[in-house]
């Protein structure tokens, strides 16, 4: 079990190109969370080219989801390597509902629970256009065009914008309005995470 079970574990929320990593990275150390990207470490994966970098690419590239299975044994592994923190923030997970359902449960073994999920809201357009412009210098194949980023959003609406519903019946959920500047969004933020800590 982990040791601390009074943790703030945050699920930060939203389409591709919301921001959720350019927050998660912010709010991390001023609340000395733990940062779990299940996009980063697919991606460390792939650049070491381990067989779950291998597998992972297959469905990357192509803006597909990588299967549950897989992803949520990925997820138990990083929570239980993390060194004592005040909690998770969770970038990118969960993204369907066996996800959510498997988090839950993992969590609870561990005594602990998600305290919110927090949505950051941005039109389409304004992701297609974040997401383009950082596949200029990013390398990532899946910003590289147009196509795979739309079909990254579709995505998101048929299998992960649902656990708006899943967070909501438990009195979880919280929708921010990401747009805005960087430090404006972080603002938005602390405001509802103050209130849980
Ligand atoms: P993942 O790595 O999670 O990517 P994503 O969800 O597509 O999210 P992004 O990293 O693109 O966006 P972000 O919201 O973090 O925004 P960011 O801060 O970077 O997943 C990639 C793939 O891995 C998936 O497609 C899937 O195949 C697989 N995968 C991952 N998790 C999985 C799971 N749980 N289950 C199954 N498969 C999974 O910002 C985006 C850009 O906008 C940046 O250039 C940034 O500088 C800029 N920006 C940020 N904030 C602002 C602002 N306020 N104003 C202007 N620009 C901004």
């Amino acid at each position: 079990k982990l040791k601390n079970t009074k943790m703030t574990n945050l699920v930060l929320f939203g389409p591709p190109g919301a921001g959720k990593g350019t927050q998660a990275t912010i709010l991390k150390d001023h609340y000395n969370l733990k940062h779990i990207s299940t996009g980063d470490v697919f991606r460390y994966n792939i650049k070491n080219e381990t067989e779950l970098g291998k597998l992972a690419k297959a469905y990357m590239d192509k803006g597909q989801l990588v299967p549950d299975t897989v992803t949520i044994d990925m997820l138990k592994a990083e929570v239980r390597q993390a060194s004592e923190g005040n909690g998770f923030i969770f970038d990118g997970f969960p993204r369907t509902v066996a996800q959510a359902e498997a988090l839950e449960e993992f969590l609870n073994e561990e005594g602990t629970q998600v305290s919110a999920m927090i949505a950051l809201e941005v039109d389409d357009e304004i992701l297609v256009q974040r997401l383009l412009e950082r596949g200029k210098t990013s390398g990532r194949p899946d910003d590289a065009n147009e196509l795979v980023i739309r079909k990254r959003i579709k995505v998101y609406y048929e299998e992960t914008a649902i656990l708006k519903q899943f967070y909501l019946k438990e009195n979880k959920y919280f929708g921010i309005n990401g747009v805005g500047t960087i430090q404006e969004i972080t603002n938005r933020l602390k405001e509802v995470i103050d209130q849980l800590v």
